[in-house]
């Protein structure tokens, strides 16, 4: 079965802006890594990637607003298009979809989209950040802070947090 790995070609130097990459191949990994198991473990799954993409897209967000960036717009525009392809994968999987299928969509969207979002559109914002010295792990707002403001609805607070071990989530 094909695997989602992050590349490490899409380092954009950003240890903070890079780590919360992994972390969203990772999520979408363990969907495709799931998904033979049964429904009920792909569900949690999905859930947690698409809570994660909203976190991290509205971290960056925060970021271009503290750094005054001037690519903001064209950068939130992809996002609410990344987005909402997530979200369609996660409606298929809740409508029963054939797990085949699910796991050819994350493969499109995340080798393709993902990373020319990666490579494009946050490399830039990566480099600006850096330039002004938003590198610190604070450089992207927890989604607590993120929650506070009204930025990120309270439903995917703590998804940047650890997760304790669950074993229903285990491939
Ligand atoms: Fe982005
Ligand atoms: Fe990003």
């Amino acid at each position: 079965m094909l695997r989602l790995e992050f590349p490490e070609s899409l380092l954009t130097g950003h240890a903070e802006v890079d780590r919360q990459h992994r972390i969203l191949f990772d999520a979408a990994d363990r969907v495709l890594a799931v998904r033979e198991a049964s429904r009920d473990t792909v569900i949690p799954a999905i859930r947690f990637l698409l809570s994660y993409v909203h976190y991290h897209f509205r971290a960056e967000e925060a970021l271009m607003d503290a750094i005054g960036y001037d690519r903001a717009e064209h950068h939130r525009r992809q996002h609410t298009m990344l987005r909402e392809a997530v979200e369609q994968v996660k409606e298929a999987v809740l409508a029963g979809e054939d797990m085949d299928r699910i796991a050819a969509r994350l493969h499109v969207l995340f080798l393709d989209g993902y990373v020319f979002h990666i490579r494009n559109v946050d490399a830039p914002l990566a480099a600006a950040a850096r330039a002004k010295g938003k590198e610190g792990e604070d450089a992207l707002p927890p989604s607590r802070v993120l929650v506070q403001a009204g930025w990120l609805s309270s439903e995917h607070e703590g998804v940047d947090l650890p997760r304790p071990p669950d074993a229903s989530n285990k491939p």
